[in-house]
């Protein structure tokens, strides 16, 4: 039976962890608090208290990757609560902990931030210009990353929606929003959870994934539309020009191991 450690098992970390506990994995998760840690257990994921600082991991790091075989990293770069987090550091923390590990494999969980707004169509073989400072973390974690070569895979997710989360939730009723006409770059839970168990069972290391859905419907077109099916106030629009364009394309998965979203099409229902 392989052990897999997800360091951060929140809303993904958990819908993950459950799909892998089906399938006959032994999982380990962490949370920060002990409160938190009761949820997990009651899930059958044996928990852990761990925080991840700029200057260090407080917790038992040791004991929560010893034996595992794969380690995946499912916690945010946390900049927009919190200015001062450095995630990278954070990262470098982590891949410390493992460097004396030799069969432990990393799945790092990124994010499609690490381009630019205005990057157009990317696709992995696009290298990514970040323009923000979390941009810059989430780039700067990857290329930390990839120095474990084979035996790390970066997977970058579009905006996640699914299981009570939707960006209509913010943008309903809201006016004078930017970029009408940018694409947008979603994918839903059961996608991720989906893709990221075909990626483990199909032991794809040493690559790095979009996992976005190609839906890639303009903003202000799907906004519009989601907030009408949930009986929601349309967000307002502005009309100017603006030069968001980012399309992030997915060319590997499909080709790699056949994967297809089941949540493609120009909505995404359950949320
Ligand atoms: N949300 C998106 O649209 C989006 C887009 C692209 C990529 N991602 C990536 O997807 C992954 C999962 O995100 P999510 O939405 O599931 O996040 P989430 O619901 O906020 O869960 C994050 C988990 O990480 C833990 N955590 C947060 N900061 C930590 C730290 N400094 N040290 C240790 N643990 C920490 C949290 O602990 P507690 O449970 O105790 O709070 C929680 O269990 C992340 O890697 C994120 O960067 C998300």
């Amino acid at each position: 039976m392989k052990q897999i450690s997800i360091l951060g098992c929140g809303w993904l970390g958990r819908a993950l962890a459950k799909r892998l506990l089906e399938k006959g994995y032994a999982i380990n998760g962490s949370v920060r608090s002990e409160a938190k840690s009761n949820t997990l257990k009651a899930l059958g994921i044996s928990p852990y208290v761990i925080q991840i600082e700029n200057t260090g991991i407080a917790g038992a790091i040791k004991s929560f990757v010893t034996d595992t075989d794969i380690l995946i990293t499912a916690f945010p770069p946390g900049l927009g609560r919190n200015p001062d987090a450095d995630y990278a550091a954070r990262i470098k923390h982590v891949l410390t902990s493992i460097s004396s590990l030799s069969n432990c494999k990393l799945l790092h969980l990124s994010s499609i931030g690490v381009f630019g707004a205005s990057q157009g169509e990317v696709d992995e073989t696009t290298a990514p210009r970040p323009t923000t400072a979390v941009g810059n973390q989430l780039l700067e974690a990857e290329n930390a990353v990839s120095q474990l070569g084979s035996n790390a895979t970066i997977v970058r997710l579009g905006g996640l929606v699914g299981d009570g989360r939707h960006p209509v939730k913010q943008l309903a009723g809201k006016t004078g929003l930017p970029a009408p006409l940018a694409p947008t770059n979603l994918v839903h839970q059961a996608d991720v959870v989906s893709f990221l168990t075909a990626l483990i069972e199909g032991d794809f290391w040493g690559h790095t994934f979009h996992c976005v859905s190609p839906m890639h419907q303009k903003r202000a077109a799907f906004y519009t539309h989601e907030c009408k099916e949930n009986e929601l106030e349309p967000p307002q629009f502005l009309s100017e020009k603006n030069d968001r364009n980012k399309k992030v394309l997915d060319t590997k998965s499909a080709e790699l191991f056949g994967f297809e979203y089941k949540l493609a099409g120009c909505h995404f229902k359950d949320f």
